[in-house]
């Protein structure tokens, strides 16, 4: 009699055991499916309204800055005219920007060479000498296109994935 109801006590505690493993998997389930909030941050949505002709902006997307610059024509010919062949990272500045939408050039804001955030968005900011964008860690330069043009980073400045909602906003990721 008493062994019967030791095995049942044990089995009774066996099962609530398991419920109670049970429910805290559940909430480790759940933290692998991003919440709503971290997959709104996967894509941000930027107005282009406010930035005239030959101004950048900077974003933040990911946790990382994205610098958006609205190119002059002197600025786009710049990036074009060079023979992007010879370059440390040969990329064309065509490929680099979205068909239709040249003035527009936007950048993972992030040196290629250890990380720092290169100076040149801002109005005033050294732009190094290829009148892009300069990384003061250890003078990394990057043209119109924002590709290395001079300086130890080994890569141009990351175009991360983007789409025009329409003419005025853009969607980063
Ligand atoms: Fe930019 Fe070194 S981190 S030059």
């Amino acid at each position: 009699d008493g062994v019967t109801r030791r095995d049942f006590l044990f089995i009774a505690a066996g099962a609530t055991g398991a419920v109670g493993a049970a429910a805290v998997a559940w909430p480790l389930i759940n933290n692998m499916n991003p919440a709503a909030d971290v997959l709104a941050l996967a894509s941000v949505e930027v107005g282009l309204n406010g930035i005239e002709v030959g101004q950048a902006i900077k974003v933040s997307w990911r946790g990382k800055p994205v610098f958006i610059r609205r190119r002059t024509a002197e600025e786009i010919k710049e990036a074009r005219d060079v023979d992007w062949h010879t370059l440390p990272d040969p990329q064309d500045d065509v490929s680099r920007v979205h068909k239709g939408k040249d003035e527009w050039l936007i950048l993972v804001g992030v040196c290629t060479h250890l990380g720092c955030i290169p100076l040149g968005t801002a109005q005033g900011e050294p732009r190094g000498d290829y009148h892009g964008w300069f990384c003061p860690c250890h003078g990394s330069h990057y043209d119109t296109s924002g590709r290395i043009r001079k300086g130890p980073a080994p890569k141009n400045l990351e175009v991360p994935t983007y789409d025009f909602a329409n003419d005025t906003t853009v969607k980063i990721g």
